[in-house]
């Protein structure tokens, strides 16, 4: 923090990561900096055009300069909320990124894309804002219910997938059975996985921060996924639709002659490997079918998916037959007739 020579520094957190919120606000008062704390209310509710206006005005109030900083330490609710403040305090403030989610550090904390929720939808309000630094301690990881940890690891996994098959190798191997606690278990490969996937979202994001074109590839696996989470009115959550959707994806790309049954398999044996599903009641799939056709993705002529010409070589490919789709889909349900 010193060498951004701050007077003062916000630190803007949430219940569940006020224990590390504290550790940052003792070490920023160390250094002999004033502290702004702000605890945000808990949940994606939180994640509010007025939450933000609450920052900001407490922030003007307290004289915030230019040079000031303000830090996010928590999920994506609160590092998508402190960079959007950043982003409209006095023009644009420099901000730091402080994930404590697995899926805060591997997705909501780079790339720069900062929102508010309105009430007529998510991330209604944004800006692109990129933070000055992204600092994870995968130590904060070991107070993340299970699922959320795993729900995390089908984003690493996805990384690994369409970038870094490197990480499919670590995870895949990094015990006999399923590891149940990451963060104690394999601390070393966490956070070998942990940085190689933010390494890939960095240089995808690099390279298109305005999601022009190879941004989109980012979304392998979110088109069912979408569906699914809307389909199950979020009894599944996004990481479990995630790891179902790349499972779909892969069936999709097989379908097309693009990868091989073991590129496929590939897909089943590392999900499964850390405990995500790999398919869905049929009754879930057959109510996401229609609504993955309403999705952005679709174009006029038919579908458009992210898929892999090979592991690390993702394409994305337009017009998809519906048939295909069908055949696809089948597979990530259990039943053998086609949907
Ligand atoms: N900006 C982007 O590019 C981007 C990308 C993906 C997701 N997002 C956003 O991220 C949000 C979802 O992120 P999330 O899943 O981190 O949600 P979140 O911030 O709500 O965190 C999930 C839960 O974990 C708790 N928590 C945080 N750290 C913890 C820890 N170390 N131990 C125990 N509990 C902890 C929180 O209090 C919360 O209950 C959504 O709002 C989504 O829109 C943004």
């Amino acid at each position: 923090m010193a060498a951004l020579e701050p007077r003062q520094v916000a630190v803007v957190t949430q219940p569940g990561a006020s224990v590390y919120a504290d550790e940052v606000e003792d070490g920023l008062r160390e250094e002999a900096l004033r502290v702004v704390r702000f605890d945000m209310a808990e949940g994606e509710v939180a994640k509010s055009w007025s939450t933000a206006g609450e920052i900001l005005e407490r922030l003007a109030g307290a004289e915030f300069h230019r040079d000031d900083v303000v830090v996010g330490v928590g999920g994506g609710v609160v590092t998508d909320t402190a960079g959007f403040v950043a982003a409209t305090l006095l023009r644009g403030v420099r901000w730091i990124a402080c994930p404590t989610t697995l899926l805060g550090a591997l997705d909501a904390a780079i790339g720069g894309k900062t929102a508010v929720n309105l009430s007529a939808g998510k991330n209604l309000a944004g800006a692109f804002w990129q933070p000055a630094a992204v600092l994870v301690d995968t130590a904060t990881f070991s107070t993340l219910p299970r699922r959320e940890m795993v729900g995390g690891l089908a984003e690493a996994l996805k990384y690994g997938f369409i970038d870094d098959p490197r990480i499919l190798d670590i995870v895949g191997g990094w015990s006999q059975g399923e590891v149940q606690d990451p963060v104690h278990e394999v601390p070393d490969a966490l956070e070998d996985v942990v940085a190689r996937g933010m390494a890939v979202k960095a240089r995808i994001v690099a390279e298109d921060e305005r999601e022009g074109g190879l941004r989109a590839v980012l979304n392998y696996g979110h088109t069912l996924d979408h569906a699914l989470e809307t389909a199950t009115a979020y009894r599944m959550s996004h990481g479990e639709a995630v790891s179902v959707g790349m499972v779909f994806a892969a069936e999709l790309a097989h379908e097309l002659g693009r990868i091989d049954a073991d590129v496929v398999g590939l897909h089943r044996y590392v999900l499964r490997h850390v405990g995500l599903p790999v398919q869905a009641a049929e009754s879930d799939v057959v109510a996401a079918l229609p609504l993955m056709r309403r999705d952005k993705k679709a174009t006029a002529r038919g579908l458009r998916f992210v898929l892999l010409d090979g592991v690390g070589a993702p394409v994305i490919v337009e017009d998809v037959d519906e048939a295909m789709v069908r055949a696809a889909a089948t597979r990530v349900t259990g039943r053998t007739q086609d949907l």
